[in-house]
């Protein structure tokens, strides 16, 4: 077998959301990370701009994460997820439901967030068939949403590229229109200040059509992640909750990428101050170091099903790997960083002078759109003549060949910072991305 850190046949792996004929053909190869950089098979250092995918949110190889897997696998490698439990597993549900609003109080673990979404929509109605509701069974999503690639979440999520191969999916779902508009917001600092019922009469108009005996749940990310950085206007997420709870609707915050400090608070729910229904997360939980996502539901769902049940098994849902005791130590050596290192206010902190620094790639080559909230940014590019999506595949190649690592959907770009990053970090992934856009031109 080669010990060759540059395989001599690329064939075997199909890799994910990648096309694999370009990337083979001229592959991106990382074989180390630490800190805030990437070093690639050929030798070189590539800055991290993108917190691998929004995921390591304390940098690569924190040695509390590193050290804590370690004593883990030499301790307990693996226990069952059922039936059985690990002392940790609650350890790390309690600090995680701390940092919710009060109200949502028990973790479901799962392994990724397409994983957590699907999980938080069977207990949606799960919790309404216990209650004698089981007419609920509609779900409502968003255009342009992302909820992971999971049947479920792949038909309330509404990227097209996503959606349009695989059929018609769950039956019964709905969407929201996407709640910006480029002629009116492009250069919108933070929130966009329009009426955010503009894109919420539609969710009355569902409720209308459909009646909301028929309707278990409305998906939303709290800032529209995946599809490039998207942030609807103030006060939509507080309206949405509003109208949702007035027709018994449940609220489901997917906060894969926004839990864990990314706006500069706990979690989106209550940087944006509502309290959801249930919560789906992921990514910085343990800062991807094993994969992990989790549920977070309300004392009011929780009871309901469990209460439904005198005996025996009350939610038929779990999977192998649920509160894996790599991920757990991961977890709670994250949420130990994470509370030593001040990160959420750190963030918070940080966040207006990522807001100038973006911004200033105002006028630089294609660039028609910039937006942020906390430390995430997105970026819309000029369409190239060839066709929609090359320009930003191009300037997400150019970064890399220039040392930063970014993210490219369709001509969107995303980035974000590591949250630990201080100023000059900042600083060089914008200029890093500055410069391959100008190399572009
Ligand atoms: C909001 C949101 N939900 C779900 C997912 C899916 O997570 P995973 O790739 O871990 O399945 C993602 C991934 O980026 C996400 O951003």
């Amino acid at each position: 077998m080669s010990t060759s850190p540059i395989p001599n046949d690329l064939s075997a792996y199909w890799l994910p959301f990648t096309a694999n004929k370009a990337f083979k053909a001229a592959p991106r190869l990382i074989t180390g990370a630490k800190g805030q950089f990437y070093t690639t098979a050929d030798g070189r250092t590539v800055r991290d701009g993108f917190s691998g995918l929004w995921c390591s949110i304390l940098g690569h190889g924190h040695p509390l994460v590193t050290e804590a897997i370690i004593r883990q696998a030499q301790a307990l490698d693996y226990s069952p997820a059922f039936n059985f439990a690990t002392p940790a597993a609650f350890e790390l549900a309690s600090r995680v439901a701390a940092q919710f609003p009060a109200g949502l109080e028990h973790v479901f673990f799962t392994n990724s967030g397409s994983e957590a979404v699907d999980t938080a929509l069977k207990m949606a109605l799960t919790h309404h068939r216990a209650r004698g509701e089981g007419t609920r069974t509609r779900f409502i999503g968003r255009v342009n949403g992302y909820h992971g690639v999971g049947f479920g979440g792949l038909s309330v999520g509404g990227m097209a590229n996503n959606r349009k191969f695989f059929g018609p999916g769950l039956p019964g779902v709905d969407h929201l229109p996407f709640p910006y508009d480029p002629t009116l917001d492009a250069f919108t600092r933070g929130e966009p200040q329009r009426d955010p019922m503009l894109y919420l009469k539609e969710l009355e108009a569902i409720i209308a059509l459909h009646d909301a005996s028929t309707i278990a749940a409305v998906i939303v990310e709290p800032m529209i992640g995946s599809a490039g950085v998207f942030i609807p206007p103030a006060g939509y997420l507080q309206k949405l909750r509003e109208i949702s709870e007035r027709h018994g609707i449940l609220l489901i915050l997917d906060e894969v990428i926004t839990g864990f400090g990314r706006l500069g608070a706990a979690n989106g729910a209550s940087f944006f101050g509502i309290t959801p229904d249930l919560c789906t997360m992921a990514k910085g939980i343990n800062n991807a170091a094993i994969p992990m996502g989790a549920v977070i539901a309300s004392r009011q769902i929780y009871d309901t099903i469990l209460n439904a049940t005198p005996t025996g098994v009350e939610f038929f849902h779990g999977y192998t790997y649920s509160a894996h005791p790599l991920a757990v130590a991961a977890g709670l050596a994250t949420q130990q960083a994470i509370h030593e290192e001040g990160l959420y206010e750190h963030v918070a902190r940080l966040a207006p002078l990522f807001e100038e620094m973006l911004h200033s790639l105002r006028g630089e080559p294609y660039v028609t759109d910039i937006r942020n909230l906390g430390l995430a940014g997105g970026l819309t590019l000029a369409p190239h003549p060839d066709g929609p999506g090359l320009r930003g595949y191009q300037l997400f190649v150019k970064a890399y060949e220039l040392g930063v690592a970014i993210r490219s959907n369709g001509d969107t770009i995303a980035i974000a910072p590591i949250l630990n990053s201080n100023e000059e970090d900042i600083a060089q992934v914008i200029e890093l991305v500055r410069r391959a856009l100008r190399a572009l031109a």
